[in-house]
């Protein structure tokens, strides 16, 4: 699938708009139209219903050690900026970046592509941010530029090897930078802090600088006691959270895939230490299975498991669920959810300080020059006491981080299809239709008079306001059926519901399957009935 069919259908269909557009648009930034925020809000439930309200405590689920109990939570995005200083953002949330002193634009050094080139003796090294599939063509157009030659002079360059990244040069005087007309002008790569700064209140200075947050988790960690305190949880449980996060990408690209403004669905799963790789491989399996079962089930999903070397100082197990976008490179997978085993790291330095490997390779309080905590924890008791085993311990926290914008945006790739239909007169007809999950449909049916005319209207509305009653259904008696049908299966309504003149005569009404195209008729006044129980079917 091309991506920039897919793109031009969720602005055509209003699933997602650039945000500001009317200004310009903001780089990173996307809003979500009438049906992208149906379909997100659909991503999200099916997380939220399964993960914790509809989660059953009583019960030992597949792969589960024991039984465990699930919570949610919703925290504010401005926290104490000594959350951020404990977390290690403040310190380590960082990317490296490079600036053009020629064009002035910034980029993220690891994600500058580009290749060698030889002319006349001389070898530079181009480099492009060009969208995939368009790089060979933009890297040989300014190669031609920069040697003075004529595209019919194309076959004198001399390329060498494949495209690969800026971080794998390191004389940057040889660099042809993606916006610049001459060489070496990219500066050293420098790092740079992903979170937005604010300020809250009357104090503009660096007292009241707080930052906005770039991940769910830390409002979890420190909650921690409060949920415990309030809500009679026990260990094994689970802390979730849906909500904004904030990153200051340095290059956001990719239509929603790195986005500056994105939301994600996070738990942060309390457990025993002893316990904590069981717990790990059910997260880790059960997080894998969600996504095959709304339908990313294929080649394109994997589960990727971290190399040792990959791993966070206090990780002993990572896993990436992945998918193969079609944006990325042939072969290339982009993260939709890591799965983490961070130890006692997290509680430990929300109680204690920020920690670090020490000299022999333990988790330690990091010392400043001074021998004092470089940050303060906040010293309250993080530990958990187990009542019946008379137990203290830091309990191991699973993570299982998810982003809501990049599931959506899968679920979209993976839907999109094109066939050949007949039309009216039996011609074949070109369609295009989202083979979304039932579940994640933004319209689960929509119901058509046959003509304007012959009481149809009246006994489709009456059955458009039934279905309403249920689920997001949608009304159209404008234009041919046929269109109104491609109109649907375009944004991924599964059934579809026609009044004709069979109706007006017996009652019955017509149902069309999106996928199938297969048309059966039934009562219309059990019309609902059979559309939940075929919605019902495919949950
Ligand atoms: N608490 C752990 C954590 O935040 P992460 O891998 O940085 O881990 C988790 O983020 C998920 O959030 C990612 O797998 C991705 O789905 C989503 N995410 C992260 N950065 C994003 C961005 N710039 N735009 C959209 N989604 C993003």
């Amino acid at each position: 699938m091309e991506m920039d069919k897919l793109v031009s259908l969720c602005k055509r269909r209003g699933f997602l708009f650039q945000s500001s557009e009317i200004y310009g648009g903001l780089n990173g930034f996307w809003d979500y139209g009438p049906l992208g925020v149906e379909l997100k809000r659909n991503v999200k439930d099916a997380w939220w219903n399964e993960m914790v309200r509809g989660h059953d405590e009583l019960l030992v689920h597949a792969g589960a050690p024991s039984t465990y109990e699930m919570t949610g939570l919703d925290c504010t995005i401005i926290m104490h900026p000594q959350v951020w200083k404990c977390s290690g953002h403040y310190d380590l949330f960082h990317d490296f970046m490079v600036d053009c002193r020629e064009s002035k634009k910034r980029y993220r050094h690891d994600q500058v592509r580009g290749r060698w080139v030889s002319y006349n003796g001389q070898r530079i090294f181009v480099g492009t941010q060009a969208e995939i599939g368009h790089e060979e063509e933009d890297t040989q157009h300014r190669a031609l530029k920069f040697f003075n030659l004529r595209a019919k002079d194309a076959e004198r360059l001399a390329w060498e090897g494949d495209f690969i990244s800026l971080t794998k040069v390191s004389n940057f005087a040889e660099v042809l930078a993606p916006d610049a007309k001459t060489l070496g002008t990219l500066t050293e790569p420098r790092e740079f802090n992903l979170m937005f700064k604010t300020y809250v209140g009357a104090l503009s200075g660096e007292e009241g600088a707080a930052f906005l947050r770039p991940e769910t988790a830390q409002g979890i960690f420190v909650n921690f006691k409060n949920v415990l305190d309030s809500s009679r949880v026990a260990i094994p449980f689970g802390i979730a959270q849906i909500g904004k996060s904030f990153r200051n990408e340095i290059t956001p690209r990719n239509f929603t895939f790195r986005s500056r403004e994105f939301e994600q669905m996070e738990i942060e799963f309390f457990c025993h230490p002893s316990q904590s790789r069981q717990w790990y491989q059910y997260w880790r399996d059960r997080r894998y299975k969600w996504y095959l079962d709304l339908g990313l089930a294929g080649e394109r999903l994997r589960l990727r498991d971290h190399d040792q070397d990959e791993l966070s100082h206090y990780s002993c197990g990572t896993a990436d669920i992945e998918y193969a976008f079609p944006f990325l490179p042939s072969g290339e997978f982009g993260e939709l959810e890591g799965i983490a085993h961070r130890g006692d790291f997290d509680l430990r330095s929300h109680m204690e300080g920020k920690l670090a490997k020490d000299a022999a390779g333990n988790l330690a309080v990091e010392l400043g020059e001074d021998g004092k905590p470089r940050h303060r924890g906040s010293g309250k008791d993080l530990s958990y006491f187990d009542d019946q085993a008379r137990e203290r311990y830091v309990p191991h926290v699973i993570e299982p981080s998810a982003g809501a914008d990049r599931a959506t945006l899968a679920f979209l790739c993976e839907s999109y299809h094109e066939d050949k239909v007949p039309d009216e007169n039996g011609n074949p007809r070109e369609r295009v239709f989202l083979k979304l999950h039932p579940r994640l449909a933004p319209i689960k049916a929509a119901v058509f008079p046959l003509v304007k005319k012959d009481g149809m209207p009246e006994v489709a509305q009456k059955i458009y306001r039934d279905l309403k009653q249920h689920f997001n259904a949608f009304y159209d008696e404008k234009g041919a059926v046929g269109r109104r049908y491609a109109r649907q299966d375009e944004v991924g309504t599964p059934y579809c519901i026609t009044v004709d003149g069979e109706t007006m005569q017996n009652g019955s009404v017509t149902i069309r399957d999106r996928d199938s195209l297969k048309q059966w008729r039934v009562r219309g006044d059990e019309a609902v009935t059979e559309i939940s129980k075929l919605l019902r079917g495919t949950t």
